[in-house]
Parts: C-alpha cells; sequence; structure tokens
C-alpha cells in the first residue's frame, strides 16, 4: 500500500490524526491526490445519491460592526454603499424563491444587530406564511437573541470559525475572539439550531497543519454544515495585495471534510465559483451536496461583494437559480426540491 492508501484506510477505520491529515493536504498533484477524490465522490454518492440540495441566499444587509482584514464589507471600507433590505422586499425575494425550487431561504447580512428587529419579523413570515426552512447567517449574537431566532422559526444558522489557529484568528480578527466564536457555535447547537460552520483556505499565514488542526475542530464539533471556499483578495481591503491561490487546495480540503463527517452538507459556494469559472461544478463532483443561488435583488448586488470578481452580480434576477440546475447537471448531479433537513444528527 502506498502512504495515501494507508492514511486512507485510517481514516476509513476511523484513526483520523494531525499528520495523515496535513501529508493528505500537502500532496502536490492532482494525479497522486486523484484516489482522495475518488472515495470522497464515493462517500458522497453512498449517503445522498445524485441529489443536490438548493439553498437561496438574500443578502439582506452589507452594514457590519467588524473589521475583518479580509472581508469586502468590514466597517471600515468607506467606498461601499451601505443597504438593508426593507421587510417587504426580504418576504418578496423568500416567495420569489420558493416558485423557483428553493424551499430553505438563507437570510445573511454583515453583523449588523441594530437591524434584529426587522430579521426576527422576516424569519416569522418565512416560516409561518411561506412554511420555507430558514437559515440565518448574521454573526455574532448574545445566547439570548439565538434564542429568540429559533423561537420565531428560524431552523439553522451558519457561523464559519474561519480559521482554529489562534494567532492567525487574532491577526484577522482586530475586534473578534476566537474562544467567544466557539462558544456561539455550542450555544447555536444546544438550543437546537442545524449548525454550519467552515473556514477560508489560503489565507495569508496559514499553514497546512492550521487546516489539519480546522478538520479536527469539525470532528469535535460535529456540525451539520461546513461551508469552505478560498480567500480571495478585495481592493479595498488591507489584505488587498495578497495573492489568491489557486482551487485545489480548497478541493482537497473539501474532499477531506466529506471523508471525516460523511453526511454533513456541503456546499460548493460562491467564492468556489468564483475562483475558477467551473469550480462549483468540481466541488459538486468530488463531494458537495448543496448549492446557493444568489437571490438578493440585483440592485444590492454590487454592494455586497465579499471579494473582488464575485459572481453572480450583473446576472439578471432569478438567473442563478436556473445557472446552479445546469451547474448539478454538467457534474452528474441533479436538483432535489426538499428542505434538506441534516442526516448528521
Ligand atoms: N474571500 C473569501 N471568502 C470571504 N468571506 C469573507 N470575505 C472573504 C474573502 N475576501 C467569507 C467568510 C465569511 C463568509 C460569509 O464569506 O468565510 O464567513
Ligand atoms: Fe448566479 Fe450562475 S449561479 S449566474
Amino acid at each position: 500500500m502506498t502512504g495515501i492508501e494507508k492514511t486512507l484506510k485510517g481514516i476509513k477505520d476511523g484513526n483520523i490524526t494531525k499528520d495523515g491529515l496535513t501529508f493528505l493536504l500537502s500532496i502536490p498533484t492532482r494525479e497522486e491526490f486523484k484516489p482522495v477524490f475518488d472515495e470522497s465522490a464515493l462517500v458522497c454518492r453512498r449517503h445522498f445519491g445524485d441529489k443536490v440540495y438548493i439553498r437561496g441566499i438574500i443578502e439582506f444587509s452589507n452594514y457590519c460592526r467588524k473589521s475583518c482584514l479580509y472581508c469586502g464589507i468590514n466597517k471600515a471600507n468607506r467606498k461601499v454603499g451601505r443597504y438593508r433590505m426593507t421587510l417587504e422586499e426580504i418576504l418578496e425575494a423568500a416567495s420569489y424563491m420558493k416558485k423557483c425550487g428553493s424551499l430553505t431561504a438563507v437570510l445573511q447580512s454583515g453583523e449588523d444587530p441594530g437591524y434584529d428587529k426587522v430579521v426576527l419579523e422576516a424569519v416569522k413570515r418565512i416560516h409561518e406564511d411561506l412554511n420555507m426552512a430558514i437559515t440565518l447567517s448574521i454573526g455574532e449574537r448574545e445566547p439570548a437573541v439565538y434564542r429568540e431566532f429559533i423561537k420565531a422559526g428560524a431552523d439553522r444558522y451558519l457561523l464559519r470559525i474561519e480559521t482554529t489557529d489562534h494567532d492567525l484568528f487574532r491577526r484577522l480578527h482586530p475586534d473578534d475572539d476566537l474562544e467567544y466564536r466557539k462558544k456561539c457555535l455550542i450555544t447555536l447547537k444546544k438550543l437546537g439550531y442545524e449548525v454550519g460552520t467552515g473556514i477560508m483556505v489560503g489565507l495569508p499565514g496559514q499553514s497546512v497543519g492550521a487546516i489539519a488542526d480546522d478538520l479536527l475542530y469539525f470532528i469535535k464539533l460535529n456540525p451539520a454544515m461546513v461551508g469552505i471556499g478560498p480567500f480571495l483578495a478585495h481592493q479595498d481591503t488591507p489584505l488587498r495585495n495578497h495573492k489568491n491561490t489557486d482551487i485545489f487546495p480548497t478541493l482537497k480540503t473539501l474532499a477531506l471534510i466529506r471523508l471525516i463527517l460523511p453526511k454533513s452538507n456541503l456546499p460548493a459556494t460562491t467564492a468556489m465559483g468564483t475562483i475558477a469559472p467551473d469550480g462549483r461544478q468540481q466541488a459538486l463532483k468530488i463531494g458537495a451536496n448543496v448549492i446557493m443561488p444568489n437571490f438578493t435583488p440585483s440592485k444590492y448586488r454590487e454592494s455586497y461583494k465579499l471579494y473582488d470578481n464575485k459572481i453572480c452580480i450583473s446576472e439578471e434576477y432569478g438567473k442563478c437559480a436556473g445557472c446552479t440546475t445546469a451547474i448539478a447537471k454538467a457534474a452528474g448531479k441533479r436538483i432535489v426540491k426538499s428542505k434538506g433537513y441534516s442526516k448528521n444528527t
């Protein structure tokens, strides 16, 4: 057996170590990594068949109280025109998304607690009137606020850990704390949310060993969903001069997450589609099972650029739904109309 085969077998037998993960993440070519991609594709097929869950996303506010170094809508960026969608606009987008076949609405924003009252009302109405599953992706809050949202009808919560490397986390998040972020994730789980977390791959100063540690953290947390994407520079942030990576390191990380958390929901993310034109297809082929078409009204999209060259900015409203259907098909899969509750329980 080769080193790769031995390590893969170890993972299958539940023997997952930092050394093993670091070794696989360090494989330099796709050719050599192929046995891992084959296995992650197989594991995905075993649990999800050819199904791809669709989760429409509405980016309803780009106000943010944080100054994360990588993010294009961080509060220090004065070049962004700030917006908040009205309750009616949010409900209209959710209703349109339902017509297009997404029974889950992801409500995402910068960290904008000042708008929580409206979001709470939106959650209630989407839950009661539209009977859709609701995912929130709105950052850190006090436990009491998380509780209010779940009482109102929210089902899921996405909060990426971004990196579990203490030094790197501190450097990237001047006004944030890794331990507090971890606590939020535990609170969300305890409250009964289906929790999603994730990281960026290719962050400045991020080592392969640090990604291996992130993966071990995922095993401990056992989230319902893990969203990952390549770090992409934004021209109006302190990391503007950092070079973007190739999609390969992100695909390697995704494949390993499929192996260590076989039943988790793994999205083919917008950042993957930005770094490579067929990035989301590639992701669906090697283990992703979720896709998130954009349902933010066209006039706001330009103002929700977390990184440069983000896709779907000038597309006609509604186009992403058809486009993601084609992407699933090109990957040999099909979109299913389902709330797609987690199998990882
Ligand atoms: N490049 C890639 N991903 C980014 N995100 C934020 N800024 C960037 C960037 N410059 C990701 C973060 C965040 C998610 C909503 O978008 O991981 O959690
Ligand atoms: Fe938005 Fe393709 S998914 S245009």
